[in-house]
């Protein structure tokens, strides 16, 4: 089964009343297990992409099927794909509510998901991360950078999604902390046995991280290579 199938797929968005579109004729398929990057330049609709397939954008035609379903233009995920499907965003403040604790932002996807031990899971899902028991009782801007993309990390990773959806996770990073979180998220691809689409503008990065590769230009998706990397 593939983990990502896109056929003949269009995004846009509406502004003042008209319509742009930012991707189209789209095709891909990411096998499950893979590492699959998306690079392309500035403003070309990365995000975009990476939106409707995470459900946040329901602007999009054509055929999109995750994790063996079929997702319906203009629908809400099915409660099925819901929590299987996560993304982590660049900038990991806007994942995370400013007056609220580590330990609640993890807490209350766990709650609303019927888990019985929040505490723990909490404590697991920083442990996974290699952040310290600690973290829950501060606040966002009380950690690094490096630390809060953990964090943000930690909450993608408590519904123990299959595809994860990496939008630029180590951009907004200094050089130093990049890496650690990159072999942080192959790591956690094992141990969670999932798949990754990771979006960077980094050849290097996509070089180290990913088996295939697709860059998206004047919204067409162009021929998938190899990249040679560990995956
Ligand atoms: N919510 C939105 N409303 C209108 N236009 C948008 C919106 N989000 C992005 N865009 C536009 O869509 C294009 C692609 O943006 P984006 O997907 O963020 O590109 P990338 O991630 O590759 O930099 C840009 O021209 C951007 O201005
Ligand atoms: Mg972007």
């Amino acid at each position: 089964m593939s983990a990502v199938h896109l056929q003949d797929v269009r995004v846009w968005h509406r502004s003042d009343g008209r319509e742009r579109t930012v991707v189209r004729e789209a095709a891909l398929t990411v096998k499950a297990g893979e590492t699959f990057g998306l690079v392309g330049p500035s403003g070309c609709g990365k995000s975009s992409l990476l939106r409707v397939l995470a459900g946040l954008h329901r602007e999009w035609s054509g055929e999109i099927c995750l994790l063996g379903q079929t997702l319906l233009p203009g629908r809400r995920f099915e409660a099925g794909l819901r929590g299987k499907v996560q993304m982590v965003f660049q900038d990991p403040y806007a994942s995370l509510h400013p007056r609220h604790r580590i330990g609640r932002a993890l807490r209350e996807p766990l709650l609303l998901a019927g888990e019985k031990r929040p505490d723990a899971r909490v404590a697991e899902l920083l442990a996974a991360v290699d952040l310290p028991a600690a973290v829950a009782d501060r606040y966002p801007h009380q950690l690094s950078g490096g630390q809060r993309q953990r964090v943000a990390i930690a909450a993608a990773l408590s519904l123990r999604p299959s595809l994860l959806l990496l939008d630029e996770p180590t951009s907004a990073l200094d050089m130093s902390v990049q890496a650690g979180i990159l072999n942080l998220l192959n790591r956690l691809k094992t141990e969670y046995d999932m798949t990754l689409l990771l979006v960077s503008h980094d050849a290097d990065v996509i070089a180290h991280m990913c088996n295939r590769a697709v860059t998206l230009r004047d919204g067409h998706l162009e021929g998938v290579i190899g990249t040679g990397g560990d995956g």
